[in-house]
């Protein structure tokens, strides 16, 4: 059995998923090939975990292979992973700036922007809002991303900054961040600790 079979999942730190959003099925980008290559490696060891006796976490554990090769600078996609939508953005520069401008503000959830990053130019957040759960607006060109230019919650009125930081409204925390790490530059393994 390999690292990657043994991994066990961080029992879930927010609140449950309330699809309350319009989120719709189209909202996500499935990364086809990684995510079924990956999610295909996971069924094919299951005869083997299941014979170790394994915990009930590390049988609900899974691991989704993002390629970030596609992603435009700019761009932000999102991907499913154990059932929740994750935010993964490109930033610009001006975005990184902007964060990392910020990590001398007044916080409710105080986070430098290199805490919450592997590489500057990538964020990836669990997009569900830390308030009631709902999936907040900001993935879609021209939808709203409030006045730190992240995202937005519609629910409540909670606003992120780009570095998904909580900035505005009834929300306690920042955006939670997925175990993951970078297998290359442009391959991104969810569910796996850096
Ligand atoms: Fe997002 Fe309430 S669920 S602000």
């Amino acid at each position: 059995m390999n690292g990657r079979q043994t991994m066990k999942a961080k029992p879930s730190p927010h609140p449950p998923f309330a699809d309350t959003s319009p989120m719709r099925r189209r909202d996500f980008l499935f990364v086809a090939t990684g995510t079924a290559a990956a999610v295909g490696a996971a069924l094919a060891s299951w005869p083997f975990i299941d014979q170790m006796n394994p915990s009930a976490d590390v049988r609900a554990f899974a691991v989704v292979d993002v390629d970030l090769a596609p992603v435009a600078v700019g761009q932000r996609i999102t991907v499913k992973w154990q059932g929740k939508p994750i935010f993964i953005a490109h930033r610009t520069a001006e975005e990184i700036a902007r964060a990392e401008r910020d990590d001398t503000a007044q916080l409710r959830d105080p986070a430098r922007d290199d805490e919450r990053v592997q590489r500057k130019e990538w964020l990836v957040v669990i997009g569900i809002c830390t308030h009631l759960g709902c999936v907040p607006q900001g993935q879609r060109p021209g939808s709203l991303r409030g006045e730190w230019g992240g995202w937005f919650c519609s629910c409540h009125g909670s606003v992120y900054d780009t570095a998904g930081r909580i900035r505005k409204g009834p929300a306690p925390k920042n955006l939670y961040l997925p175990p993951y790490r970078f297998v290359t530059p442009t391959h991104l393994r969810l569910g796996e600790e850096a």
